[in-house]
Formats: C-alpha cells, sequence, structure tokens
C-alpha cells in the first residue's frame, strides 16, 4: 500500500510503498478514503510523546481518517466489512497512522460507524478537532450568558467550538482576522477579535473590564505565557489549554480553575458528532483535499500555519 512515513524522530514525510497491515484478533482492517490534517500529527513524529511511548518506524504518519472496514480479525463483533467507519488510528507502537492507504484499529478503540449521509472526506475532518471542541467547551462549564473566549478560534478545533458554546447559550469573542470574521460570525461567534491589531487580551479586557467567565486557549504553546489570558478572567472562571500551557494549582490560589485538556475520544461522542454533521448542525469547512501523494509538501505548508479551516488527505 502507499503510505506517508517518518524513518525517525524529526526526518522529512516520505511517500512510500509498505506491506498493507493484517487486522489480528479483535482489530480491523480498514481501507481509508480521507484522512484529517492535525498539528499533532507533526508534533508526535517531531518527537512530542517519544518519552512516553514507544515508536516503530517507519512510522505511518496521521490519527484520523474515514473508510470502509476491509476485513476483520477473530473476535470482532462490532464490525463487518463493507461497514462505514471513522475515528483516531494512530498506534505509535506499531508504527500505524491514518496517512496510508489501509490502516488497523481495535475494535474497542476510538472508532465508530458513520451515517450513510456523511461524506468520508468531512467525516475525516471530525475525530481530533471536533472531539477536542466538543469535549473542551463542556469542561468549561458555561453556563447560558457567560463570556467565553477562545483564542486561535479561526483554525479546526476553534471552527467547532464557536458551535458548541453558542449553542450553549455563551456569548462567544472569537479570534480572527477580517477574511474569517463573516465566516465565524455564521458558525455563532458574537464578536471577532482582530489578533493581527493588537494583543487579543487587551482588546478583551478593554471590552469587558469586569472580567468574562471562560478562556479556551488553542495558542499559547507548551511552556509559553499564559499569564494575559488568565488575567482576563473573573474568580470562578475557567481556562482551558490545548497545549498543556496552565498550571493549575497557581490558578487556584486566584480562584480560577485551570485545566491542561487531552481529548479522549469515545464511541459515544464520535457517533453524536458524525449526526449532527451529517444532518448539517456541526459545520466543518474543508480548506483544501490533497493526494496522499502530495501529502509530504502539504505537511511542510501546514507547519506554517494559517488554517481557516480543515485540510484532508485522500489515497
Ligand atoms: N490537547 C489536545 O487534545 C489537542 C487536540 C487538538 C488540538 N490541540 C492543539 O490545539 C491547537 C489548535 O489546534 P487546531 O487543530 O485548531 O490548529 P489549526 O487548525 O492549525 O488552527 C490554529 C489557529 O490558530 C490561529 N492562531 C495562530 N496564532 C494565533 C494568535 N496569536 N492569536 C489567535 N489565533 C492564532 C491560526 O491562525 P494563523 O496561523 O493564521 O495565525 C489558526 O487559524 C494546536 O496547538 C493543537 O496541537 C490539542
Amino acid at each position: 500500500m502507499k503510505a506517508v512515513v517518518v524513518t525517525d524522530f524529526g526526518t522529512e514525510p516520505e511517500f512510500v510503498d509498505l506491506p498493507t497491515p493484517e487486522p489480528g484478533a479483535g482489530e480491523v482492517l480498514v481501507r481509508i478514503h480521507a484522512a484529517g490534517v492535525n498539528p499533532f500529527d507533526w508534533k508526535v513524529t517531531d518527537g512530542a510523546l517519544k518519552d512516553s511511548v514507544t515508536h516503530d518506524f517507519p512510522l505511518v504518519m496521521g490519527s484520523d481518517a474515514a473508510g470502509v472496514v476491509e476485513r476483520t480479525g477473530p473476535g470482532v463483533t462490532r464490525f463487518r466489512p463493507g461497514d462505514r467507519v471513522y475515528g483516531q488510528f494512530m498506534r505509535l507502537p506499531q508504527g500505524q497512522g491514518s496517512y496510508a492507504e489501509y490502516t488497523v484499529a481495535e475494535q474497542d478503540g476510538k472508532i465508530a460507524h458513520i451515517p450513510q449521509a456523511l461524506p468520508f472526506t468531512l467525516a475525516a475532518a471530525l475525530p481530533t478537532a471536533s472531539v477536542t471542541a466538543y469535549q473542551a467547551v463542556q469542561a468549561t462549564r458555561l453556563e447560558r450568558g457567560h463570556t467565553l473566549l477562545i483564542n486561535g478560534a479561526s483554525g479546526g478545533v476553534g471552527q467547532s467550538a464557536i458551535q458548541f458554546a453558542a449553542r450553549f447559550g455563551a456569548r462567544v469573542l472569537a479570534t480572527g482576522t477580517p477574511e474569517v470574521a463573516d465566516h465565524l460570525g455564521d458558525l455563532g461567534a458574537h464578536t471577532v477579535i482582530d489578533f493581527t491589531q493588537g494583543p487579543t487580551h487587551e482588546q478583551v479586557a478593554a471590552a469587558h473590564p469586569d472580567g468574562i467567565d471562560a478562556v479556551l486557549d488553542l495558542v499559547t504553546p507548551t511552556g509559553g505565557d499564559i499569564s494575559p489570558m488568565a488575567g482576563l478572567l473573573r474568580p470562578g472562571g475557567t481556562l482551558i489549554s490545548t497545549n498543556h500551557a496552565t498550571h493549575p494549582d497557581a490558578l487556584a490560589a486566584r480562584g480560577i480553575r485551570g485545566v491542561n485538556f487531552s481529548n479522549s475520544p469515545t464511541v459515544e461522542t464520535l457517533t453524536t458528532l458524525a449526526e449532527l454533521a451529517a444532518i448539517g448542525e456541526l459545520r466543518v469547512r474543508i480548506d483544501a483535499e490533497v493526494p496522499l501523494a502530495d501529502a509530504p509538501a502539504l505537511i511542510a505548508k501546514a507547519r506554517a500555519g494559517h488554517a481557516t479551516g480543515k485540510t484532508v488527505i485522500v489515497p
């Protein structure tokens, strides 16, 4: 099968031929129709998890995908050949991922069925970004009328988070450039803050001198200074970081709840999101559909940022 791999941490991705993996007991072989691209994909190949998980090389890049079950291993009861499925397929110890024609998943892992009405490209764009958005917004414990800042709202996680927060009845402040402001407003943002025109925290503080209820920070990197975001919160507020940049103990002393968030897909969450997307209640903008052979060049470009939606690889 064709696949995009790295041969070690930090090496350039390569488009290669690999043996098609075989499903073992309790596993399914999935023919991938579309793979979703996330910043996590290159953070992992750069070595983000090298001290905590074994990696097998050559390592197929990527996590998110949607496709069709081709074959099942012994003992598989949840899936049958021909089922349309999607989810997270990154298996670092086995060297397996989603930027490939085929991949293997555990039946009790992070995959679920998708409705017939949901295109593979849209399904592949959901797992990491929209599960993160869904669970992170839940973690903010928003109530109707609360004000939430989403810092980094113009990307994959942010666009879904705007929709979930707006559905809670929150007033959503979303960062974005003028090019995407109408789109973010359409998704449910109350105010769009142009972060290129001045520091976001200064603009929010000026408009909300009494503070806001929650911040979902998708921008501050691990080890970065998140205190300007924390400074926007009133006592009792919540600061969520998707890059593990918060210091919950220090924030607790100020009456603020800090959460270093990691997404954790379940069959129930994946099923809910697939159903919402299939009926248009969760909208995901696809920036680009790229052939698998072009994925190495795509990754180099995606690393530079400026996502205004999701990119999908089509084998
Ligand atoms: N912990 C978890 O479970 C988890 C799960 C998913 C994602 N994440 C992390 O969360 C972050 C966001 O993920 P994503 O998939 O949404 O990434 P993405 O699609 O690349 O979007 C990031 C967005 O942030 C914008 N941005 C960059 N700098 C900004 C700034 N200073 N102020 C405001 N906006 C800014 C970018 O716009 P420009 O590039 O145009 O500036 C881009 O639109 C990534 O770091 C990712 O690794 C963590």
